[in-house]
């Protein structure tokens, strides 16, 4: 575990929460299905170090403060159904990206919203991040229709940003800015939605 780790952040539904060696096997099975990995940036998972190794990947890019990864749990079924992530955080820019997947069976059901909107109000309110990006493969409806719902504006097209098993693949590049996301009325003290 990193010296400090990140307060659980909550929604209605779902609790965001630093991520745990425990978390492993659960992990690998949602980095591991062959489907909701279709628009990743690399391949699905099939060995449980890979789990583990990105776990204390993870913990050291937070350590070192340029990412904060943290897993979506359900709050009355008490599982892991998630994760999102803060990741290529640059102080100086007060800039991040945005990452983030369910697990199938949560899909379509508004939880990556819910999950977003928690995130994105820490982010802007508490790590005072002024500019936070996302970069989306063009056939993943279900992301971009996500990113665009919580304010997000699509920027830019970069082809070939990505390889992917070697493989060049074209990107949609979103932002969201703070006074973006003060306009529609989100943006809280950031208190509301932590617990300590
Ligand atoms: C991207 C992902 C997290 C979205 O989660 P979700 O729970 O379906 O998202 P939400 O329920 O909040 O809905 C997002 C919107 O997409 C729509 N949507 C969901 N699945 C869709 C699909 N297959 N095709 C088109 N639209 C879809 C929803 O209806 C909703 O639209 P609305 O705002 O008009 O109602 C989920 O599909 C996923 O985990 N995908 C695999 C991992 C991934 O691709 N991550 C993103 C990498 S950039």
């Amino acid at each position: 575990m990193p010296e400090h780790c990140p307060p659980a952040l909550f929604g209605k539904r779902i609790k965001l929460r630093c991520l745990e060696e425990r978390d492993a096997p659960a992990l690998l099975e949602l980095y591991g299905d062959p489907e909701v990995m279709r628009y990743w940036c690399h391949g699905p998972w099939r060995t449980l170090n890979e789990a583990k190794a990105a776990i204390a990947e993870a913990h050291k890019e937070y350590a070192e403060g340029s990412s904060l990864h943290l897993v979506i749990e359900h709050l009355e079924q008490a599982t892991l159904i998630g994760s999102c992530a803060l990741y290529g955080m640059v102080a100086q820019e007060r800039r991040a990206t945005v990452g983030y997947l369910l697990s199938r069976s949560y899909w379509g059901q508004g939880y990556l919203k819910e999950a977003l909107c928690v995130l994105l109000d820490y982010a802007m309110a508490e790590l005072k991040i002024n500019r936070i990006e996302a970069e989306v493969r063009p056939g993943n409806m279900a992301s971009c229709k996500a990113l665009k719902a919580v304010g997000f504006k699509a920027e830019g097209y970069l082809r070939e940003r990505w390889l992917v098993g070697g493989a060049p693949c074209d990107v949609v590049l979103y932002a969201l800015l703070h006074r973006d996301w003060r306009a529609r009325g989100e943006y809280s003290s950031g208190a509301a939605f932590t617990r300590f």
